[in-house]
């Protein structure tokens, strides 16, 4: 055996443990399930956000949700238990005394993400109308 073939072969021979490590490794780090989906939550709450500013709901209950005089304030929505997500997406889908429905307006995902948006913990706040495109 040449010289050069050893050094291959021993070089090769420490590649690959280190290669098993090092995947080994990748597969340990921590990624706990909930990380993953709170990321999507995330994006779902920012999406209600720019339905909720885009699609007319800050007109008559504020940017922030925080009320106007033609809508209550929707800002404890998540701590009052009779808004369970189902309820609150009959009010946005039927509308209300004097609220409109929003059936034809918006999609069922779109309606779930203004869910998300209404009863998210932090709510993310929409950017600027100008910074950003409508949302679709
Ligand atoms: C024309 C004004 C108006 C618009 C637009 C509007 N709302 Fe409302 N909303 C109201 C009024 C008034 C009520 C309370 C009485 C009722 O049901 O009519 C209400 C109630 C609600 C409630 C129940 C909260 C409670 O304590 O009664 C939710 C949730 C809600 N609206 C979400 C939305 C969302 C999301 C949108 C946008 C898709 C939206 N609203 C658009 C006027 C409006």
């Amino acid at each position: 055996m040449r010289l050069h073939e050893k050094i291959v072969l021993v070089t090769s021979s420490i590649k690959l443990p280190c290669c098993a490590l090092l995947l080994g490794l990748a597969c340990l780090a921590p990624t706990p399930a909930h990380a993953l989906f709170g990321n999507k939550n995330k994006a779902a709450e920012q999406a209600g956000a720019l339905l909720f500013r885009d699609k007319d709901c800050a007109h008559c209950h504020g940017e922030a949700g925080e009320g106007t005089k033609k809508g209550p304030s929707l800002v404890d929505l998540r701590k009052k238990k009779e808004w369970t997500p189902e309820k609150i997406t009959g009010q946005i889908m039927n509308g209300g005394k004097k609220m409109p429905p929003f059936s034809d307006a918006l999609t069922d995902p779109e309606i779930a993400q203004l869910v998300a948006y209404l009863r998210a913990k932090h709510r993310p706040t929409a950017p600027p109308r100008s910074q950003t495109p409508p949302a679709r």
